[in-house]
């Protein structure tokens, strides 16, 4: 009987034993899994790293580059491309206009009152509808009759008392590259943002939707076609002629500014009055070696429909953001089980958007629920608190990074066009520093706090308070499809409804 019980409890300390073995090998194993994720965290901060030193050089190169494009056609990756644009609406506007907005995610249709004062304009009916997905690969055809048809509806819903038939006058703003021939007339570049539509390149964009519009017998006259950032240029100059710069920061991004007539040298007849033309960098396409690239954006750019190209929008721009979070996520799903399985959804490209980055990121619940709950759509159940604070944090390092470098570009436009303060040591000079406007417009800087709040704080880390305390960034909403109503209304006479 002895013997037994001691057999026995030998037998249960042997087993004991190893239960604990197995607890502390998991355990070091788990460790070790978490230290991994770590790791990829760590490597991600140091190849995310924008030092002021580093957005200094940006902020040259941009510069550099602007001139680079301006001296010759294809003498940069900013294509620096002339609007035909030179006046500025400034509020003496009348008529009624419409403006039909092709975005990356959205379009929109407006309508617009101006009655000759910046107090009388008014913004009389909006229309906003998501892109269906299926019309970024589609023709030309279909595209161009769904912009037609989507605004026939909108005109006749409108209940005005005409006495006699009247001409519409629309201004087309397209958030794409267009080289412009004329304010109204351009023909498309390429695609970006993840449209496709092929043998588009070359066609003449305002023939196309004017042809689509003929088609459906409306009487509509495609009188203006302008860049988004233009748009976004001309409504901020409406409000504050001290607007000399223009950025979107949405699905994709751009910036345009006022620039002297006689700096664009490639272009030898201008033919402005003002002596000076709005020119849209399409900086997406900007590129520099500076850059602080990951293995992620590497990643990204070789898988997407237009690889080696708008470099600078793949890191700064919202359809894309999301998107490098996904990847960091992935990777570190595939390297440790702290996601537990990897989920399919999770190797969807675009699966993550933007809204729900800034979602996580702006997470102020205790138990990071709101993670919790994105984490799960990805089909990455229940994770531990800790686990959720790391996508927290992949969140912040992305978007800091592209916050920074939307700045970096900002600082580049004003040192272009000498009000960085940098001119000859008349830094500290508060004479010469004029007040300057910069409009910025789309859904990741107006919607998403984190990436406002590090993109204003570079800014002005860049420029220092001397030289900040005169920028003014302008936050604005619909201003680039109203803006380019403003521009037509400014840029020509014609008989229009004005008495509706
Ligand atoms: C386009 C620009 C546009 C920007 C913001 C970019 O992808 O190339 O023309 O202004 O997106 O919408």
């Amino acid at each position: 009987m002895g013997r037994v019980l001691v057999t026995l409890t030998a037998a249960a300390a042997v087993v004991a034993c190893s239960v604990a073995t197995v607890a502390v090998r998991r355990r070091m194993k788990g460790k070790r899994k978490w230290k991994k994720v770590v790791g990829i965290l760590r490597d991600l901060e140091e190849a995310c790293e924008t030092p002021l030193g580093r957005l200094r050089q940006m902020v040259d190169a941009i510069a550099v580059e602007m001139q680079a494009g301006l001296v010759s056609e294809g003498g940069s990756k900013l294509k620096m491309l002339l609007t035909f644009v030179d006046d500025l609406p400034n509020g003496s506007e009348t008529g009624t206009y419409y403006a039909l907005h092709l975005g990356g995610s959205y379009f929109r249709i407006i309508r617009v009152h101006l009655g000759g004062q910046r107090s009388t304009l008014e913004v009389q009916d909006v229309e906003r509808h998501s892109i269906p997905t299926s019309l970024m690969n589609s023709t030309s055809e279909v595209l161009f009759d769904f912009l037609a048809s989507s605004l026939q509806m909108f005109i006749e819903k409108e209940v005005f008392n005409l006495s006699q038939p009247v001409k519409r006058e629309l201004a087309f703003t397209f958030s794409f590259p267009v080289k412009q021939t004329s304010i109204s007339s351009g023909v498309l570049i390429k695609w970006t943002k993840g449209f496709a539509i092929s043998e588009m390149a070359g066609e003449d964009i305002a023939e196309c939707l004017q042809g689509a519009l003929n088609k459906r017998g409306l009487d509509i006259r495609v009188a203006a076609l302008v860049n988004d950032t233009v748009g976004a240029l001309s409504f901020g100059h409406f409000h504050d002629p001290d607007t000399i710069a223009a950025v979107v920061f949405g699905t994709g991004s751009n910036a345009c500014y006022l620039e002297r007539t006689d700096a664009i040298i490639k272009c030898q007849n201008p033919r402005t009055t003002s002596g000076s033309m709005v020119v849209n960098m399409e900086w997406g396409n900007f590129w520099s070696s500076r850059l602080p690239r990951t293995s992620y954006d590497l990643e990204l750019d070789a898988e997407s429909m237009n690889s080696n190209d708008m470099g600078f929008e793949k890191m700064i721009g919202g359809m894309y953001l999301g998107d490098i979070v996904r990847r960091v996520i992935l990777r570190m799903s595939q390297e440790s089980d702290i996601f537990g399985p990897i989920s399919s959804i999770l190797s969807t490209p675009f699966v993550l958007r933007t809204n729900s980055v800034s979602a996580m990121h702006e997470d102020d619940t205790p138990e990071l629920l709101e993670v919790a709950r994105i984490l799960n759509d990805l089909g990455v159940a229940e994770v531990a608190l800790k686990v959720r604070k790391l996508v927290v944090k992949i969140c912040d390092v992305v978007t800091r990074r592209a916050a920074r470098l939307a700045a970096a570009g900002i600082a580049g436009i004003l040192k272009k066009v000498g009000r960085d303060g940098s001119g000859g040591g008349r830094r500290s000079d508060k004479q010469i520093m004029r007040r300057t406007v910069v409009a910025v417009e789309g859904g990741l800087y107006l919607n998403y706090r984190m990436f406002r709040e590090y993109m204003d704080e570079a800014l002005r880390d860049i420029l220092g308070e001397d030289v900040a305390q005169h920028v003014v960034i302008k936050a604005m909403e619909d201003g680039s499809s109203i803006g380019s109503a403003l521009l037509l209304a400014s840029s020509q006479s014609v008989q229009t409804i004005q008495s509706l």
